[in-house]
């Protein structure tokens, strides 16, 4: 066994968004998911034995009552009571660096987690397949089932009770001038948890029934448009799924909203562009208030210009990850 096991793992993006379990221990959902991954931009994660838990992010040591901390610890005793550890009584310190903003909906709790597994195996030696990482990666949090790769990422629903078939694979498709841009609106920590908004919008959503159906429908229309490159298609969907699930929790009692009038505005001027000004952009919103636009690079002068605090991500300009 090494001292130390360290790792990085990429952010990610949902295309057609997760948004309810069928079961909550497991993370399994109820639909399966298409993600994006943002490149370098991610967390490294470090882990090592000690005599207690202790989480560590962003260079500062984390209380007990931190979500971060409780979300961790519940992973570590999930571990430690399915006999994953050699030892039942085995604590760690997890030291997680993030250059993404914690919390905000840009899913840094995807790529710590993905690091997390990722630097648990080169700790205990396990050497697990990405197959399997994304397995128990999804336990931590479900989107870091696909933060095990770079470029597109499909998680499998799958239908098993024991969740061995629910696991994210990458799909072999590039797109290298496809763009995403970070629009941080509001980096302050998300109001609801997503675990705890999902699970509230199956609970009481009227419009949760379609969710399934149209999230399918969505994943086929967008692996089609990635297949054939027609990026109005592909934003055009992206952005109606998001805009589905919002509405989802719209429409949940009580209500869960998370875009503030900041959001609103942009997404508003997003709208103008496209439609008067004729520029191929989209967006997407996942649970936070901040926006991930979709555009390809040609447009991003016009882009930028119009959203000057804009951070350009080109998840295609990276070199790939190998193991
Ligand atoms: O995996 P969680 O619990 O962080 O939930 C992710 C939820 C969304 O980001 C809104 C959608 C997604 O598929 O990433």
């Amino acid at each position: 066994m090494v001292r130390v096991g360290t790792a990085f793992a990429p952010s990610n993006i949902a295309l057609c968004k997760y948004w309810g379990k069928r079961d909550t221990n497991l993370n399994l959902p109820v639909n399966s998911s298409l993600s994006i991954s943002l490149g370098n931009k991610g967390a490294v994660t470090k882990v090592s034995v000690n005599n207690i838990d202790q989480v560590i992010l962003n260079n500062n040591l984390i209380s007990e009552q931190n979500n971060f901390y409780k979300k961790i610890v519940s992973f570590l005793n999930l571990l430690r009571d399915q006999n994953v550890l050699t030892n039942k009584k085995m604590f760690f310190k997890i030291d997680t660096y993030s250059n993404l903003p914690i919390a905000a909906g840009l899913a840094s709790s995807a790529s710590g987690f993905a690091a997390l597994v990722k630097a648990l195996d080169q700790l205990f030696n396990w050497d697990l397949s990405l197959k399997q990482l994304s397995i128990l990666a999804r336990l931590g949090s479900g989107s870091a089932s696909r933060s095990l790769w770079n470029g597109f990422v499909k998680w499998h629903a799958g239908i098993k009770e024991d969740g061995t078939d629910s696991f994210a694979e990458p799909i072999d498709l590039v797109w290298p001038e496809l763009c995403v841009g970070l629009l941080v609106v509001d980096n302050q920590e998300k109001y609801i948890s997503s675990r705890e908004a999902m699970q509230i919008s199956v609970k009481t959503s009227p419009l949760y029934y379609a969710w399934q159906q149209l999230a399918t429908k969505d994943l086929n229309t967008l692996e089609t448009s990635i297949k054939i490159k027609n990026f109005s298609l592909f934003g055009a969907t992206a952005e109606a799924n998001a805009l589905a699930m919002h509405a989802i929790m719209l429409s949940s009692r009580p209500a869960i909203i998370y875009s503030n009038s900041n959001t609103i505005s942009n997404i508003k001027k997003i709208w103008k562009l496209r439609h008067h000004d004729n520029i191929n952009l989209y967006f997407t919103q996942d649970a936070g208030p901040n926006l991930k636009l979709l555009f390809l690079y040609k447009d991003f002068a016009i882009v930028k210009e119009a959203f000057p605090e804009l951070e350009l991500i080109r998840p295609f300009a990276v070199e790939v990850e190998k193991r």
